[in-house]
């Protein structure tokens, strides 16, 4: 793959900073430095164009042939491949009509809101209740390992109708982890220059980790091609045909990984952020403990729109194109950065604070935009709401354990403050 050598040198002052630079850091100053420089600017680290304003966000996920979703068709892609199976029909790979179709099921069927809402009580109370109960006793615990995480690993054990013990959660948390991993450097573009040795393991890693959970995952699948059941995996065989006449084992083992992989790490980071935010402003606690579930739910939408777990996603132009005046050429990647539009003083008034007020509260892009619109939005905001209202009235004095490690934000695709130590007692 070629680089673009900083193809905005002759058009503008070329932009300093570098995406990467603010690894382990709050990303925001860096954000409105790109806003400065005119929302779209090209990052030489990143051999990537940014694009940081709310409007210009919208309109390139809105155009989803133009600046196509990358997996099929960018560096990493043949370990895309490994990783997810070999499966090119994965629903990772899709694209034009057969993404679309698959878009819709989910969203008017398998994951639809009416169908979460439905199966709440037992696919997500139940859950959350039950990942309180490990800390029955316990006087501090860190909110990050010992609940957010048990939290969507639960739900996505009950979605398919696995075992829930800990040893098979922990295993498969372990081999999700291996392929986070391995997401999170192809989604920033590591590996579509020069990989090192250290990320080209990773890859590896991945793909064994693949081969693991579809042997953990198989069993399954195959036990329940009747498609006679309510869970996921029979209403999988059972709708399956009418978006490949052909479905088989491999698509909906596909489908299960997708869950997985779409569902667990993003919700888990979420959870980790929406708790950061209550333990860091006490008149925000005090506010959300006093509020009714129209506040909890506010609430969250304001911990997504600003601390949303998915900073950023990438596509890449199919033809070439001028977004905000700058042109731009076909290959080029785009990296669209969803919390800083989210956090667009030209689209927000107050960008940067909770205000449980907004009038449109769920117009923020923490959950992507368009066709590719996360279709798991409704299960991760019952998660995020189950954790909140469950937690808050479990411990009345949960705080930041002050004697402990201060949390501060890590990663780089997905941000958490980290670790949370609290008290409970
Ligand atoms: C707070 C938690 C979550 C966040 C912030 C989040 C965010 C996102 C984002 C940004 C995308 C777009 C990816 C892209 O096109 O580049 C996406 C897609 C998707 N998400 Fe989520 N997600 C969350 C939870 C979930 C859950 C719980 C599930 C399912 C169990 C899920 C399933 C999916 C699927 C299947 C897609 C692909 C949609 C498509 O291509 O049509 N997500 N999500």
């Amino acid at each position: 793959m070629t680089d673009r050598q900083n193809p905005a040198a002759d058009l503008h002052a070329p932009f300093a900073g570098s995406f990467y630079d603010t690894q382990d850091l709050p990303p925001w100053d860096f954000y409105e430095d790109v806003r400065a420089a005119g929302d779209v600017v090209w990052d030489a680290g990143m051999n990537a164009w940014l694009v940081v304003g709310y409007e210009l966000a919208r309109e390139v996920l809105r155009h989803d042939q133009l600046y196509a979703h990358p997996y099929a068709n960018m560096g990493a892609t043949a370990a895309w491949l490994k990783v997810r199976s070999n499966n090119p029909r994965s629903f990772h790979f899709l694209s034009g009509e057969q993404h679309k179709a698959m878009h819709r099921w989910y969203m008017q069927d398998l994951l639809s809101p009416t169908w979460v809402e439905k199966y709440r009580p037992v696919l997500v109370d139940e859950v959350v209740r039950h990942s309180l109960t490990r800390l029955a006793g316990r006087s501090s615990f860190e909110v990050f390992g010992d609940f957010a995480e048990w939290i969507p690993l639960g739900v996505f054990a009950r979605l398919l109708g696995l075992p829930d013990d800990d040893d098979t959660l922990l295993r498969i948390r372990r081999l999700n982890d291996v392929i986070a991993e391995f997401t999170i450097l192809a989604n920033a573009l590591k590996l579509e220059r020069d990989p090192s040795p250290a990320d080209l393991k990773i890859a590896a890693d991945a793909a064994l980790a693949g081969q693991e959970l579809d042997a953990l995952l198989m069993p399954v699948v195959k036990a329940r091609r009747a498609g006679t059941g309510d869970d996921f995996v029979s209403r999988l065989w059972a709708g399956g045909p009418a978006i490949f006449a052909d479905w088989n084992e491999m698509d909906t083992l596909d489908a299960c990984r997708r869950l997985l992989f779409a569902g667990t790490d993003t919700t888990t980071h979420a959870i980790a952020n929406v708790f950061y935010m209550l333990l860091t402003d006490t008149d925000l606690l005090a506010r959300v403990r006093a509020g009714d579930a129209s506040i909890v739910e506010r609430f969250i939408e304001e911990a997504l729109r600003l601390n949303g777990s998915v900073q950023f996603r990438p596509r890449r132009l199919s033809a070439d194109t001028t977004l905000n005046g700058v042109p731009l050429k076909a290959g080029d990647m785009v990296v669209v950065f969803l919390l800083a539009a989210n956090r667009d003083a030209a689209h927000y008034a107050c960008p940067h604070a909770v205000d449980l007020a907004r009038d449109k509260p769920r117009d923020h892009i923490a959950f992507n935009y368009g066709i590719r619109t996360c279709l798991g939005a409704a299960l991760a905001r019952a998660e995020l709401a189950a954790a909140v209202t469950q937690a808050l009235a479990l411990f009345p004095t949960l705080r930041l354990d002050a004697t402990a490690p201060a949390p501060r934000p890590l990663g780089l695709l997905r941000r958490t403050y980290r670790p949370l130590h609290v008290r409970v007692d």
